[in-house]
């Protein structure tokens, strides 16, 4: 889906007919509903209650994890619409929920333009809940994968929503980590070359760093059913993600630890085990 669809309303979507309904599968957990779920949310089966529940049975931390990184990806929003960013594109958007990122940045300027994008059938099948901007235009939604960063650069909807000659702040929150090996390093570095001096790319990811071998090793049982494998990364490794791009201070951090006024919770940020960081395209 890219462009208003014949089975579609005035927003573009299809609507969540039998065909769409058809590609949610509900016999294996999805990281869009585990994660709307450990948010509180309503939009999840019992196949993604059942693996919240066992990941968070093994590492408690994991709801508390989500809220932090979620708040992680509003405070960064903000951080730039504050500073003169008005062109977001936001991929692996998730359900929609408290603190969408045109709901954020139109706050700050309501002409402020969102493009979604995200490959599962469940966001898709919600995402009209996303394009609720007073100003007409102005947030679009695409189905569409972060593997191939091409499809989505080259969208006639994205390009009529924004005109990357101009600065455009790239979210990748909590979405990487979905992504195995070496794929990661060639989107990050096709969506850099896309973007104008003066862009941001904002990334958010999970870690092993500070995890012990069993605890480790218990990772890749615990998601060996679900929808897409989990890739937890290192410090280094996503160092190494944002070369050349200028890292806004306080650098890559704990997500809790990246511009938060907030008293910690009762996790600390090993605990969480999320690294957030915003850098700069030069
Ligand atoms: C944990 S949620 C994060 C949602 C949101 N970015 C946030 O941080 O609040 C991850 C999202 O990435 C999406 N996703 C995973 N792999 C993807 C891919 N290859 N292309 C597009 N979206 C993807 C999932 O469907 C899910 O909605």
């Amino acid at each position: 889906m890219s462009a208003a669809t014949p089975s579609g309303d005035a927003s573009g979507l299809p609507m969540p007919d039998a065909d769409l309904l058809a590609r949610i599968d509900t016999t294996v957990a999805h990281p869009a509903r585990r994660y709307n779920y450990w948010l509180g949310g309503k939009d999840n089966f019992a196949v993604d209650r059942a693996s919240g529940d066992l990941i968070a049975g093994r590492f408690p931390a994991a709801p508390a994890a989500a809220r932090a990184n979620r708040a992680f990806a509003g405070r960064a929003v903000q951080y730039l619409a504050r500073r003169g960013i008005r062109q977001f594109l936001d991929i692996g958007t998730g359900l929609p929920g408290p603190g969408n990122t045109h709901e954020i940045a139109q706050r700050i300027d309501p002409l402020s333009r969102v493009v979604y994008v995200d490959n599962d059938p469940i966001v898709l099948a919600h995402a009209r809940a996303l394009l609720t901007a007073a100003a007409p235009d102005t947030v679009a939604y695409l189905d569409r994968d972060l593997r191939d960063p091409d499809s989505i650069l080259h969208d006639q909807v994205l390009t009529a929503t924004l005109d990357l000659t101009r600065p455009v702040a790239v979210l990748l929150v909590a979405v990487l980590h979905f992504i195995d090996h070496p794929d990661p390093h060639h989107i990050v570095a096709r969506l850099r070359q896309a973007l104008a001096p003066g862009s941001y790319v904002v990334i958010s990811h999970g870690t092993a760093d500070f995890l012990d071998i069993q605890a480790k090793a218990a990772l890749p049982g615990l998601t060996a059913r679900d929808a897409a494998g989990f890739y937890p990364r290192s410090r280094d490794d996503l160092l190494a993600l944002l070369d050349g791009l200028g890292l806004v201070e306080p650098g890559l951090v704990s997500v809790i630890d990246w511009h938060n006024p907030v008293e910690p919770g009762p996790f600390t940020a090993e605990q969480i085990g999320v690294y957030g960081a915003v850098a700069r395209v030069p």
